[in-house]
């Protein structure tokens, strides 16, 4: 069996109700810190980083696919618009071709033929004037074979020139070749193949945002489709070529045909979605681009970006740019004479309005659709941070309840989750210290009721010892007196010896109580422990209980020196050395310790036997005083008691541990003192 006692458990009453209240103001103290600066709850915290976090990835997420979307769109246009101009390209070289074909056929005309080798070309110029009336051509125009104008449609009176420096027409006479060639003709050839042209052709300059500067303010040249193809006698030699050509300056059915095959009338707000346009060099010369005032734009240019690139460089320029007075997703070819020199440019164009409106909307609408998730979102965590947050906070309630000292706080178990099992352990644990609240009253109760009886026994022994020690005086002097003058074999002298003995023995133990119930003030004074152990070894060795008892004495060396009372030290070694000898029969081991812990600053005295240990039941009451299993006339119980008063006067401890036929060991613990009055 083993077992501890100690202060702490005599004292058990007592100092539960000042550790609780101890408890309950610290308890009180902790709960003003956390009212006066308690943060921001952990469950707002969790819900802002938990928002922070969707709305940075919703941003992000919202941002790249509006971008993405963007440039879908804008990649989307720019494609569709290249391919539109594609066509356009392939229908400006479809009208190419018709016009070519168109001379061919009309150079292998027989009567054209006869009427060169005739030498007489009034013959057919009335048919080519009525070709030319019915296939809408500009001019038409017949030379020999070295490219002298032989007959002008166009301009009768205007003959004898020579075209043979016209690339195509050169061509035509050299190597027996038609062909067909978008050219520059300036005003005065314009006029000298048709009087009219020239007026035609003019268009003046208009100012335009971002166009390269030029210097005259009107465009006299004409941008002329023209084919060419050599009449030839029977043996297949040239005896002369027939040219013929459309202006393109003005002539907007050929623009207007484009527009209206690739967008079909297609409008956005009122406004047509498509243009087209053909340039000479920069300017607008037949276009269905408006003006503001609903005119064709005739005059107006391209900007200086494009024309670099297109005119300048000669390649395809597609991308957003600002058309007279709208963006438009636009696509640029250049188009080039017979030397390959880039003299006009091919334009499509969108409005880029519906484009910019299709990003726009689409780009709303998915902002509108994670917006819409990211309330859903905050919803969410909301409903599900309040569903942690309310009994999180039950329990917060219901903890500084129980810390005020409400035991019956309760919080509901709402659920089956860690929460729910929390509150059940919450519960369970208010339970049970209710129910320790319960026995501790209960024992308290208990210790104040057994502490008042054994005060009130204590005074009445106190009042009795002090009563009978005057009589009790009497009795030994007396009887010691009677001794004295008996005489040796006197009969009645051992009945007088038996007085004097009893009395002695009532003496020692009317001392005891008034030890017990008056305790001396103590005269402290700095002094060895191993010393004063060893002087009440000293004292007991010689006697013959201690003859079969082996004393091992464990000094540590160099122990402090402690402030102390030694003759009440001695009173209380001297207690615990025959306690261990009388439970030892006289014969054993005790074993002294005395030793030194340096963190805590206490010195210990061990007292450890061999003897026949305390029982368990005995162990609460070693220290009551009166409480002895010795025979009776053998012990007072008032040793422990006693050495218990002294040793906590000396702001001490003393605590037993003990096995039952095993042994026993008392522990005393002073603390190192070195001032007297210190440590008390
Ligand atoms: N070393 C020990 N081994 C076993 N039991 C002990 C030991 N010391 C004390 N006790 C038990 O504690 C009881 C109380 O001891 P305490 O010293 O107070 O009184 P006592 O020795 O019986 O009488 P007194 O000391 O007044 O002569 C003892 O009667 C004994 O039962
Ligand atoms: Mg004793």
């Amino acid at each position: 069996m083993t077992g501890t006692w100690s202060e702490a458990d005599r004292g058990l009453a007592g100092r539960s109700v000042s550790a609780a209240s101890g408890l309950g103001q610290r308890q009180v103290a902790g709960d003003a810190r956390v009212a006066g600066g308690r943060g921001v709850s952990r469950f707002v915290k969790l819900m802002v980083a938990f928002l922070v976090i969707i709305i940075l990835l919703s941003a992000t997420f919202a941002g790249v696919a509006v971008f993405l979307i963007g440039e879908r769109v804008v990649a989307e246009a720019e494609h569709r618009v290249a391919s539109d101009l594609n066509s356009a390209g392939e229908m400006y070289d479809a009208s190419s071709d018709s016009l070519y074909d168109l001379i061919r056929l009309q150079a292998d005309r027989l009567s054209l033929r006869d009427a060169l080798l005739a030498g007489d070309v009034g013959a057919v110029a009335g048919e080519l004037t009525a070709t030319m009336t019915s296939e809408q051509l500009d001019f038409l125009t017949l030379t020999d074979a070295s490219g002298v104008v032989l007959l002008r449609a166009a301009n009768p009176g205007a003959v004898g020139d020579s075209q043979a420096g016209q690339a195509i027409v050169g061509s035509v006479l050299g190597a027996a070749v038609p062909g067909v060639a978008t050219t520059v003709f300036t005003a005065e050839m314009l006029g000298r193949e048709s009087p009219g042209l020239p007026a035609i052709a003019e268009i003046e300059l208009v100012e335009t945002r971002g166009a390269r500067a030029r210097d005259s303010a009107v465009e006299t040249n004409g941008l002329v489709l023209l084919a060419a193809a050599p009449v030839a006698d029977e043996e297949g030699d040239v005896i002369g070529a027939l040219y013929g050509g459309l202006l393109i300056n003005r002539r907007v059915e050929f623009v207007d045909r484009i527009k209206a095959t690739l967008f079909e009338g297609a409008q956005y707000d009122g406004r047509d979605i498509g243009t087209s346009t053909i340039f000479l060099d920069d300017v607008r010369i037949a276009t269905n681009v408006l003006n503001e005032d609903g005119t064709r734009a005739f005059g107006t240019r391209v900007s200086e970006e494009v024309y670099d690139w297109v005119v300048e460089l000669g390649k395809r320029w597609v991308g957003r740019a600002y058309v007279v007075n709208d963006w438009y997703i636009s696509a640029y070819d250049p188009l080039r004479d017979p030397d390959g020199n880039v003299v006009g440019i091919l334009y499509v164009g969108t409005l880029e309005k519906p484009y910019t409106d299709l990003r726009l909307s689409t780009s709303l609408l998915f902002l509108g659709i994670t917006l819409a998730a990211m309330l859903a979102a905050v919803a969410v965590s909301y409903v599900f941070s309040r569903r942690l947050s309310t009994p999180v906070a039950a329990l917060v309630a219901a903890s500084r309840r129980v810390a005020a000292g409400d035991l019956d706080a309760a919080v509901p178990v709402t659920s089956n989750d860690e929460i729910g099992e929390l509150a059940g352990s919450f519960n369970t644990m208010a339970a049970s210290l209710r129910d320790r609240d319960a026995r501790l009253k209960e024992f308290a109760r208990r210790k104040v009721m057994e502490s008042e009886r054994l005060a009130v026994v204590g005074q009445l022994a106190a009042d009795v010892a002090h009563e009978l020690n005057n009589p009790l005086q009497g009795i030994v002097t007396y009887s010691h007196l009677l001794l004295e003058k008996m005489e040796p074999d006197d009969a009645r002298r051992s009945s007088v010896e038996k007085i004097a003995n009893q009395a002695a023995r009532c003496t020692t133990i009317i001392r005891g109580l008034l030890d017990f119930s008056r305790p001396q003030k103590p005269h402290k004074r700095p002094a060895d422990l191993p010393t004063v152990i060893d002087e009440c070894l000293a004292l007991v060795e010689d006697r013959v209980l201690f003859h079969n008892i082996e004393v091992v004495r464990r000094y540590e060396a160099d122990l402090p020196a402690t402030v102390m009372d030694p003759a009440q030290m001695q009173q209380v070694f001297m207690n615990l050395i025959i306690n261990a000898a009388e439970a030892m029969y006289g014969a054993g081991r005790l074993t002294v310790t005395a030793q030194l812990d340096p963190e805590r600053r206490v010195l210990w005295a061990g007292f450890q036997d061999t003897g026949h240990g305390i029982l368990e039941e005995d162990m609460g009451r070693i220290f009551d005083p009166f409480f002895t299993t010795k025979e009776v006339g053998h012990g007072t119980g008032l040793g422990l008691a006693i050495s218990f008063g002294i040793v906590k006067e000396h702001g001490g401890t003393i605590t037993v541990e003990s096995e039952e036929a095993a042994g026993t060991t008392f522990t005393i613990e002073l603390p190192v003192s070195t001032a007297e009055g210190e440590g008390q």
